[in-house]
């Protein structure tokens, strides 16, 4: 029997409600979710695209930490209860459901300009390539956008998947916007209000490491 705490927001109000089920064996978090759903009560809203842990839009609070729901075993979570909330530091719509608009505000902010290649076709060297690549697989899925403690006091941080998404662009010989987003990363909301607590780098899904990609920006990589 699978026993699950869920919070709960529409129209202004905030509650938390119980369930119980049983699931089978191996049951995800996003199973549990759909079962709640489709067999006790068809108002609990929730975001989901590929169950696959790959489109980034089932990102919630399991047990108090960031995890993508089609991802997280309920037999892993080795609790009597599940708890789950919405992700932090964006503004909630509706029970699991945040708006995603500031998070892709900051991710535009960086934004990549890159020149008509047709005529000059432009590479970067290998190892740089590499290091572009470690750091070029997110999912945009924004657990570590509710992780930040920073992002919880200061909302114009840019935050870490938008730095983290800076610094390969700033490597990236290809990109003609340098300039003006140097300038944007040096700003008060961005590089230097991190306060180095690595807990973006804990949460990814994808294992890129956003902290080694900030720290890198302000050694000014
Ligand atoms: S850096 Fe990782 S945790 Fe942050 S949005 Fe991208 S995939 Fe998600
Ligand atoms: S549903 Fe796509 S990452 Fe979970």
């Amino acid at each position: 029997m699978a026993h699950a705490r869920i919070d709960r927001f529409e129209a202004g109000r905030r509650w938390t409600q119980d369930y119980e089920l049983e699931l089978p064996p191996q049951s995800t978090v996003l199973d549990l979710l759909f079962e709640i759903q489709q067999r006790l009560d068809q108002t609990l809203s929730f975001r989901y695209s590929c169950r696959n842990w790959m489109c980034g839009s089932c990102g919630m609070l399991v047990n108090g930490r960031e995890q993508l729901a089609c991802r997280t075993r309920l037999a892993d979570l080795d609790a009597p209860a599940v708890q789950i909330a919405p992700l932090r530091n964006l503004p909630v719509v509706k029970d699991l459901i945040v708006d995603l608009a500031p998070f892709f505000e900051k991710w535009n902010a960086v934004g990549v300009a890159f020149p008509d290649q047709s005529q000059k076709p432009i590479a970067n060297p290998q190892k740089t390539q590499q290091t572009i690549d470690a750091h070029s697989d997110c999912i945009t899925c924004g657990l570590c956008y509710s992780a930040c403690d920073v992002l919880s006091h200061a909302s114009d941080f840019l935050g870490p998947a938008a730095l983290n998404r800076a610094y390969t662009l700033q490597l990236d010989a290809r990109d003609v916007a340098h300039q003006k987003r140097g300038a944007t990363i040096a700003a008060d909301g961005g590089v230097f209000r991190c306060h180095s607590m690595g807990q973006c780098t804990n949460v990814c899904p994808k294992g890129l490491d956003p902290l080694a990609a900030i720290a890198a920006l302000k050694r000014g990589a």
